[in-house]
């Protein structure tokens, strides 16, 4: 029996996979106008950089940790021996405590040194119930900002989000923007013991997970899917009646700077985010229709305790991530979806065998200007190679026969406009040779495949 992709997994196929890059590209280029710089950090860290940064009483940390040992260690465990923390391994859920672990470790934000901007792209993993929207291994985009608290830092990042949502045809109107501020670890204690009384008082309607919870972090009760709990929460006290005047200074100048920017946002004092890292400005983009409850499709929010955590020097940060596929999930439901545009030049057909090597030739030397360009490889009849080059959407293709080959020529035909001409095989050769290594090379724009009709020498 053949052996499938595993459960809560997808392969990204060539369109989506094309998608994929064109997706990370977009936010790369829009991140870069506003200083970030990409950071890759290891896809496994140590599990306590997990447990320490995103907390012990997140669902993340506590349920669908992927965490791996050694073959070596794992038969030290079997025969009932222990091995030490830093070689408990797992797989990173989310990508912004190793970045911090990764400024930690190499002083990326000296005292006194500019904020570091870090942006990345990659897979993370979580073992949750695979479900719509829901996977074991998904891809995020994400920045991270660090060492600098001033909240326009955190409309700045709000706003590329926005800005990215806009460029890859998110429409605005289908999504809603969440806000909040959590407080810091001057007012948060204050506001964690109301809640957890508040909870106290209505345990009875309470799961018990959210109860046992309450004594580590009730503000998890938050995000509990159980309809009685969340009943419950909808009354419990709001962080807006108990931020000190910092905070509320602060998530005050955010909303400010995302007034003058335009940027339209709802106030959700009950949003408090799955990872326990967050402190005051938190934030959410969801898809107001048709993914259930997975509409969560990008967040963030300011963590300026979390490099303390990670036994760096205090250093305040701001990030978010956005989910590759809930977004491709949220197009298809737009209806804005576009099509993964189609990047192959030209199509070099054969009339019979005796002109492989002259087509081999022209494909390679079109390739090395910078050209798409592809070629039948299969033997394929002239009418089957032209109904592949109309699959590949090509713009010319040129048929190269023993008759015109003969006088040194080929004849080029516009797939649109159906013209045709002949062109000498030599002169577009010398064409394509002006360009050649322009891809390697990394020089100017590459070759029109338009520009082999006016090759010198065509008839
Ligand atoms: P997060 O909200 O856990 O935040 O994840 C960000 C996005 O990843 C979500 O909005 C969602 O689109 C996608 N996502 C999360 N879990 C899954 C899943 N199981 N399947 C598919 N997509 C998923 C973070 O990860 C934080 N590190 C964001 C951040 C960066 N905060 C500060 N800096």
């Amino acid at each position: 029996m053949a052996i499938n992709s595993p459960e809560g997994t997808r392969d990204l196929l060539p369109d989506e996979a094309k998608f994929w890059a064109h997706f990370r590209d977009t936010a790369f280029g829009i991140f870069a106008r506003y200083g970030y710089q990409p950071i890759e950090t290891p896809l496994f860290e140590q599990t306590d950089l997990f447990v320490r940064g995103i907390g012990q009483a997140t669902d993340v940390v506590s349920k669908e940790m992927f965490t791996a040992i050694s073959g070596e260690n794992f038969k030290r465990v079997m025969e009932g021996g222990t091995i030490k923390a830093k070689s408990r391994l797992s797989l990173r859920p989310e990508g912004t405590a190793g970045v911090v672990r990764a400024v930690v470790q190499h002083d990326l934000v000296p005292q006194g040194a500019a904020p570091a901007k870090l942006m990345y792209a990659g897979p993370m993993f979580r073992a949750e119930r695979p479900q719509k929207g829901r996977q074991r291994m998904f891809n995020q985009v994400g920045i991270e900002c660090l060492g600098a608290e001033d909240p326009s830092v955190d409309a700045e990042g709000i706003i590329m989000l926005m800005r990215f949502y806009a460029a890859i045809g998110v429409p605005m109107d289908a999504t809603r923007l969440l806000v909040n501020s959590m407080g810091c670890e001057q007012c948060r204690p204050k506001y964690r013991e109301a809640v957890r009384e508040y909870m106290n008082a209505h345990a009875e309607h309470m799961c018990e997970e959210c109860m046992r919870r309450a004594e580590i972090n009730p503000l998890r009760a938050f995000d509990c899917k159980n309809p009685g709990c969340a009943e419950v929460m909808e009354g419990a006290p709001k962080i807006s009646d108990y931020l000190c005047d910092d905070c509320r200074e602060h998530y005050q100048a955010v909303k400010t700077y995302l007034d003058g920017a335009g940027i339209s946002y709802i106030e959700d004092p009950t949003l408090v985010r799955g990872l326990d890292y967050y402190t005051r400005t938190v934030f959410e983009v969801q898809v107001v229709e048709g993914m259930g409850s997975q509409s969560a499709i990008g967040g963030g929010g300011r963590y300026d305790k979390l490099a303390e955590i990670e036994g760096g020097r205090p250093t305040p940060g701001l990030g978010f991530a956005l989910g590759f596929e809930r977004m491709v999930l949220a197009l298809e439901a737009a209806g804005t979806l576009a099509d993964s545009p189609k990047r192959v030049d030209g199509y070099i057909a054969c009339v019979d065998p005796s002109v492989r090597a002259t087509a081999f030739d022209l494909v390679c030397a079109a390739r090395d200007a910078g050209l798409s360009v592809e070629m039948d490889h299969q033997g394929k009849s002239l009418k089957s190679q032209f109904k592949m080059a109309d699959k590949l959407g090509v713009r010319v293709v040129i048929v190269l026969g023993p008759d015109e080959l003969a006088q040194g020529k080929a004849r080029v035909r516009n797939m649109t406009t159906h013209a045709e001409r002949l062109v000498d095989i030599a002169a577009a050769k010398r064409l394509l040779a002006q360009f050649g290594g322009n891809l390697v090379g990394g020089g100017a724009a590459p070759v029109s495949i338009d520009a082999l009709f006016d090759a010198e020498g065509a008839e």
